[in-house]
């Protein structure tokens, strides 16, 4: 069973996890706070503070799990999708490790490897499953057959979920992130606003008419009353996120019903969201689904994903060229 450093950049979080035969042995992030002051993420600092945190981020997970450069077996790398200068940080390092060690370089698709997060400890969901991925980046609806054979059903014609938390939570004056602290503030109030859920056939969604309506709803309220946002702010994170949730979670138990499958899984950044979490698990209850939700640190980006997902490719020798290059786009 393979030792595998993976490394993960594909946007604002510099990541390197250590597993020994698909258990994780470490699993170091290294956050990147510049981006808060923007409002969102800036590629090019982005970049910038990868190159700072690789180094000391894998030299950690190495010495975390007591393992040193020739005790590792391969190297599994974030290949796409997220933003190309980040993406090329970590491949390029990648790249230069598996060469000087001799070891085979795996790639890996950031969005399967979200999925893949599920098989880092069991309980495990068995296959086929369906499972609604929730990133800053990405919504999607995927069919999982193996780890080798996932297909996308639906997905965001817009706006991702976590870009309409944080869309929403920069209207609100939040900074970036605003996912987590629109989550932290719906669980203290009660969401009293109704907003209009978009009528999306089958099982894609769309996001941007919500942050619109907001949008307008803050601009009309504030007009009247200009300390609108300071008393109504724990209405309005609590009212965007049920309203979120909903559009979610409709889509997810349709695709379920449509497709006769119970194995039902959330992953990726928006799947910490605690309030999807327990709306996941009710509505496992009401359908009688066996549900998944990863643990928390293995939601929002992380290496030990990356890894979990270069273990599967390991298994069946699926190895990289040393000539790959990132993709800023990567279907499945
Ligand atoms: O998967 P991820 O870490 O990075 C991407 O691949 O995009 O997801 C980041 C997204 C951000 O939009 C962030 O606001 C959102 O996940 N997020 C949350 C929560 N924690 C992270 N959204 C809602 N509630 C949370 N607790
Ligand atoms: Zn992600």
């Amino acid at each position: 069973m393979p030792i595998i450093l993976a490394i993960e950049s594909s946007c604002d979080e510099t990541s390197a996890a250590v597993l020994d035969g698909g258990k994780v042995l470490s699993n170091i992030v290294a956050n990147q706070t510049i981006h808060h002051e923007y409002g969102g993420v800036v590629p090019e600092l982005a970049s910038r503070a990868h190159q700072e945190n690789i180094v000391p981020t894998t030299t950690l997970a190495l010495h975390r799990a007591g393992k040193n450069l020739q005790d590792i077996e391969a190297i599994g790398i974030t290949i796409g999708p997220g933003l190309l200068g980040s993406l090329m940080v970590g491949v390029s390092f990648a790249k230069s490790m598996a060469y000087s060690l001799g070891i085979p370089l795996i790639q890996v698709n950031h969005m399967q490897a979200h999925i893949l997060a599920h098989f880092i400890e069991p309980p495990y969901p068995t296959f086929p499953f369906i499972c609604l991925t929730v990133s800053g980046g990405h919504t999607q609806l995927v069919l999982v057959k193996s780890p080798y054979d996932m297909e996308i059903i639906g997905q965001t014609l817009d706006d991702a979920a976590g870009e309409a938390f944080d869309k929403c939570g920069k209207i609100f004056g939040l900074g970036y992130p605003a996912g987590p602290l629109i989550d932290k503030y719906a669980r203290q109030n009660k969401a009293e606003i109704v907003f209009t859920e978009p009528q999306i056939p089958g099982y894609d969604f769309s996001f941007s008419g919500l942050k619109t309506a907001i949008l307008y709803h803050v601009q009309q309220h504030k007009a009247k009353d200009p300390a609108y946002l300071q008393h109504q702010l724990g209405n309005l994170c609590a009212s965007l996120q049920a309203t979120i949730i909903n559009i979610l979670i409709k889509k997810l138990t349709k695709a379920a019903q449509d497709f006769g499958i119970r194995q039902v899984a959330i992953a990726g950044g928006v799947s910490a969201n605690s309030g999807l979490r327990q709306a996941l698990e009710q509505t496992g209850r009401q359908n009688g689904w066996s549900t998944h939700i990863p643990k928390f640190e293995y939601c929002t980006d992380n290496a030990a994903m990356i890894g979990i997902a270069a273990h599967y490719k390991f298994l069946i020798r699926e190895f990289s060229s040393l000539s790959i290059t990132p993709s800023a786009r990567l279907p499945f």
